[in-house]
């Protein structure tokens, strides 16, 4: 079942649109085809531009069994590595930290901050070893709003393409992005695949049964609408009542100050926006075809803790993510059935908060990643 993908193998009759079959789920082989196919042509999360504030500041992170690390250069730049030595395959550095000078820890070969290898111990008795001709191998990266992505494709399109007006319209909702840094990072276990959990996030069809506190006291579901920008998925609504938020806004503080929005960055982050300019974050790594990661994060100005924050990012915890958990991991119980294979969708003509347009979306985009399998 795993290789059948073909497009057409998606439509029933009636031209009735159905979910992707339950072994891209559950099958351990299907997350190996991702990997490849998806995870390393595609645009991923590491950091925050605020953790290399300095020269030769850097942290290193990974993208499913790739070990990757970024550095502040010596002019300022900021590159990403593969974090393997050139020589016999060390790793080059770990966690966090600063240097001065990349010294791989096997045999002390030196690279300079921008990968350049500087010198080799012994090197002048090798004929025509040239350290100059030797360099880290890089990656792909963006800065997207202080947000630095990656991408093991090197002729990927930039995020731009990927994700059209995203930046301009980020920068209009939070006005204050560029002096943002991380407070708070939430990180949760969910016994799930990361589709499941990416999917759950992109419907609010679930909202009004499952989310009360969500939709009572966040956002108005009535005008809750999810649609696709590139391959970016753009959630819009009302604020609740605002005497019914559940913290304190100025609504005069800037165009944007009662709005909800949020920009989901395929296939596994997403920007959130509430009224306030308040930006939060969401984004998934796989652990395993059934173990997800989640991490939600909360940005304020010179990352300074606030209170407001903390109170939202723990009713956050203790309503929406808590009621999300028991749901994912029930679907994913349920995708291991024998009595499932693939299920309908309800996809509304007019769209709308009760329609699942946004989960055909991200069916077609896995279905296309995988298409492209080697
Ligand atoms: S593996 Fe890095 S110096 Fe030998
Ligand atoms: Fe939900």
């Amino acid at each position: 079942m795993t290789e059948n993908i073909d497009r057409t193998t998606i439509n029933g009759a009636g031209g009735l649109e159905h979910t992707l079959s339950s072994d891209l789920y559950t099958d351990p082989a299907s997350l190996e085809r991702e990997r490849t196919a998806l995870f390393f042509r595609t645009w991923q999360y590491a950091g925050h531009v605020s953790q290399l504030e300095n020269t030769g500041d850097y942290f290193t992170f990974d993208i499913l069994g790739q070990k990757l690390f970024m550095i502040r250069d010596g002019d300022g730049e900021i590159r990403c590595f593969h974090n393997v030595c050139k020589h016999r395959a060390h790793e080059m550095v770990a966690g966090s930290g600063s240097v001065k000078l990349l010294v791989c820890p096997y045999h002390a070969w030196t690279y300079e901050l921008d990968g350049r290898l500087r010198r080799a111990p012994n090197q002048k008795k090798v004929v025509g070893f040239e350290p100059s001709s030797i360099c880290l191998s890089g990656v792909r990266i963006e800065n997207f709003c202080g947000f630095l992505f990656v991408n093991l494709d090197r002729d990927a399109e930039p995020m731009d393409v990927w994700y059209p007006n995203v930046r301009e319209e980020l920068s209009a909702f939070v006005p204050q992005v560029g002096d943002l840094k991380p407070v708070l990072v939430n990180e949760v276990e969910e016994r799930c695949n990361w589709k499941v959990a990416v999917e759950n996030y992109s419907e609010c069809y679930h909202c009004a049964l499952c989310h009360p506190t969500f939709v009572k006291g966040v956002v108005d579901p009535e005008c809750y609408n999810i649609m696709p920008q590139g391959y970016c998925l753009r959630h819009t609504t009302r604020a609740a009542n605002l005497d019914r938020l559940t913290y304190e806004i100025d609504p005069d503080a800037n165009a944007h100050a009662t709005d909800y929005s949020s920009w989901f960055l395929w296939p596994t982050f997403s920007f959130q926006v509430y009224p306030g300019n308040v930006l939060n974050s969401y984004w998934w790594k796989p652990e395993s075809v059934d173990r997800t990661t989640m991490y939600r994060g909360w940005h304020t100005v010179g990352g300074v803790h606030s209170d407001v924050i903390a109170g939202l990012a723990q009713q956050d915890l203790d309503t929406t993510v808590a009621e999300d958990i028991t749901l994912v991991e029930s679907v994913q119980r349920g995708l291991s059935s024998v009595g499932y294979d693939r299920g309908t969708l309800i996809i509304d003509p007019d769209f709308g908060v009760n329609s699942e347009h946004s989960i055909r979306a991200l069916r077609d985009w896995a279905l296309e990643a995988l298409a492209h399998q080697k």
